[in-house]
């Protein structure tokens, strides 16, 4: 007699398996493959989950690639030797998992590597990730309604590539990847004359500009630690960036002594750098450009899944304009109609955030919502509630399209931790709203998501990388990095010393033995 029993499980367990693609195995993709398992089992039963990366190791960024192409050749990382963090490691963690003991409160690159690959091996996540795996495209194939995706994967030491299906995919390829190249005036003559022009994300070694006539373009963090790597080391160094009031989302940071700040550049024509106010230089020959890196996502363009344009953005069809993806629920799903909905999901897109958290927070958004579609609202629903988004922002008087996938920094409507709260905060409350309450990875009744230190700490990142950089100055990074970490070993321990460190600050700003810096 057949086991009618065994069958009808064996049914269901059939219909209830997922195949879930993660593309990208730095902080967006492990955060998401962690909050994938962080489901409980009889939620994920039948799964089977796979995670592409294409270098040889987890990291993302943060795994070096010491000798950079040359251009048009694009590097795999703009990791360079000095790079570390540009702010405090406890903010770019995951959810009570921190980095060791006693690592320097700006941590150097290696420390964050290290970082990725124990979160890796901590929480078992080894066995999903199929390491040097490109995903060449990523197509769905069906309707509105039901279809899968098809990934075209390319193994690299196999040289094979195969056609995968899926039903559920993640993108975290990252958004430090296409360096932008402003369409400077004269830029064809600029090149003719011998002069060079090259992008932030080829930066290796500072002494490749000794002796140089250099202008550093952009006011970013790129712009701030190339101005600060080549000093020294160039003959003259104009930083060429807007002032906070020409470009409130600019950072602001405060000149560098030796460094001529300098506005927009106009022209390169005759080889002469003509700035916005009317200056030029004729003696410049290098122009490093910290301009930043337009969003762009290969894989899935060439799959007609997001189409790159230059204008505005239809309501309806997923694009990318360089700096926005469009239209997504909270920078993380797709509202695309021509795929179901909780059928593609985005992670890592923000830019200026607390990493660890918000790509954790977007990674159980997508976890909670694969496993129960059900709590996902009805499209329009999500779609009104992006509109309304980007009507503050536009109240406020930025470009949605131009402000982007910009969190944090304490600035634009629904950014950092405002009065509303975190934007990860929101992205978990709406498990929350939804009866989530208390499951892994969602905080009970009267907790928030992000915990109040990573609160605290956040409102005063920007004094925390100065006076770390002014202390290391003055006492010598060894002795300064002792004093301050020698026995710290917990999240609350790094707590204590980040409001140490601000109250030491505090105190400095207070008696003028440091200029104020202005706030970004
Ligand atoms: C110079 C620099 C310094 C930074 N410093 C800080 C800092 O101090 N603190 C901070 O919080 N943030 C910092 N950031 C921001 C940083 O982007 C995030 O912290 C985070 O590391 C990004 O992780 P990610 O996973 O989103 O992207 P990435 O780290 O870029 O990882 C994406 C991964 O996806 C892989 N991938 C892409 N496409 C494919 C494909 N088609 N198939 C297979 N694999 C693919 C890539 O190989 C890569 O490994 C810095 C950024 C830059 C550029
Ligand atoms: N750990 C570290 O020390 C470190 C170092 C570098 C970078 N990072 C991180 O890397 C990410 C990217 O930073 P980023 O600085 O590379 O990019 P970014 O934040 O996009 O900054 C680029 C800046 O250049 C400006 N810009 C663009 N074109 C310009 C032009 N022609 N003239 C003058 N200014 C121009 C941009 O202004 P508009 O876009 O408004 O036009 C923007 O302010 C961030 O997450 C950052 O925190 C960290
Ligand atoms: C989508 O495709 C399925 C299967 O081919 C079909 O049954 C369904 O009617 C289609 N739906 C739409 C909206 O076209
Ligand atoms: C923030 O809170 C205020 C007051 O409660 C409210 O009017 C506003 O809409 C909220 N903003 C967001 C982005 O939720
Ligand atoms: C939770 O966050 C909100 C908004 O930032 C804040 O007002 C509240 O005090 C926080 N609650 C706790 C328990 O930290």
């Amino acid at each position: 007699m057949v086991n009618l029993r065994f069958l009808t499980a064996a049914l269901l367990s059939v219909t209830v398996s997922k195949r879930i693609a993660i593309v990208g195995m730095g902080a967006g993709g492990i955060s998401a493959l962690k909050a994938l398992l962080a489901l409980p089992e009889e939620m994920r039963e039948g799964w089977e989950i796979v995670a592409f990366e294409q270098r040889e190791e987890v990291g993302g960024l943060w795994l070096p690639q010491m000798d950079a192409p040359s251009p048009p050749e694009i590097p795999e990382t703009p990791l360079y030797p000095d790079l570390r963090t540009n702010g405090p490691h406890p903010l770019m963690t995951i959810p009570h998992f921190p980095f060791p003991p006693e690592t320097p409160l700006l941590a150097p690159h290696d420390a964050v590597l290290r970082y990725h690959q124990d979160t890796v091996s901590r929480f078992g996540l080894a066995r999903y990730i199929r390491l040097q795996h490109v995903v060449l495209c990523a197509a769905w194939v069906g309707n509105s309604t039901v279809g899968h995706w098809n990934l075209l994967v390319e193994e690299h030491r196999r040289a094979t590539t195969s056609s995968l299906r899926f039903d559920h995919l993640i993108a975290a390829p990252g958004v430090n990847r296409t360096p932008r190249y402003p369409d400077f005036d004269g830029r064809v003559e600029w090149l003719v004359t011998g002069k060079t022009i090259i992008h932030c994300i080829y930066f290796r070694d500072p002494r490749a500009f000794s002796g140089r006539n250099v202008v550093v373009v952009g006011g970013g963090p790129s712009g701030w630690d190339m101005v600060r790597q080549i000093v020294g080391h160039a003959r003259t160094i104009y930083w060429s960036r807007d002032t906070k009031e020409e470009n409130p989302l600019s950072p602001g940071w405060p000149s560098v002594p030796g460094v001529l700040d300098k506005p927009r550049i106009s022209s390169l024509a005759g080889g002469i750098v003509t700035f916005k106010d009317g200056s030029s230089l004729s003696c410049v020959d290098t122009l490093l450009l910290a301009t930043g890196y337009d969003l762009r996502i290969p894989f899935l363009t060439s799959g007609g899944v997001l189409a790159e344009v230059d204008g505005p953005q239809p309501a309806d069809e997923l694009t990318t304009n360089g700096r926005y993806v469009h239209p997504l629920y909270e920078h993380t799903l797709s509202l695309d109609p021509t795929h179901p909905l909780g059928t593609l999901y985005f992670v890592g897109l923000i830019l200026y955030n607390p990493t660890g958290m918000c790509d954790y927070a977007q990674g159980l958004f997508a976890a909670y919502t694969i496993a129960d579609p059900r709590l996902l609202a009805p499209r329009d629903e999500l779609y009104a509630s992006l509109k309304a988004r980007e009507r503050q922002i536009l109240a406020e008087g930025f470009d949605p399209a131009h402000y982007g996938h910009k969190v944090g920094y304490g600035y634009g409507p629904t950014s950092g931790h405002g009065a509303n709260g975190s934007f990860e905060d929101l992205l978990v409350d709406y498990l929350r709203a939804r009866g989530l309450t208390g499951r892994p990875g969602i905080p009970m009744e009267g907790m928030n998501y992000t915990e109040p230190w990573r609160v605290e700490s956040w409102g005063h990142g920007l004094d925390l990388l100065f006076a770390w950089n002014a202390g290391e100055e003055r006492e010598g990074a060894r002795a300064w990095n002792m004093r301050w970490t020698r026995g710290r070993r917990t999240e609350a321990d790094y707590a204590a010393l980040m409001r140490e460190v601000s109250e030491w600050w505090d105190g400095e700003k207070a008696r003028g033995g440091e200029t104020p810096v202005e706030e970004a």
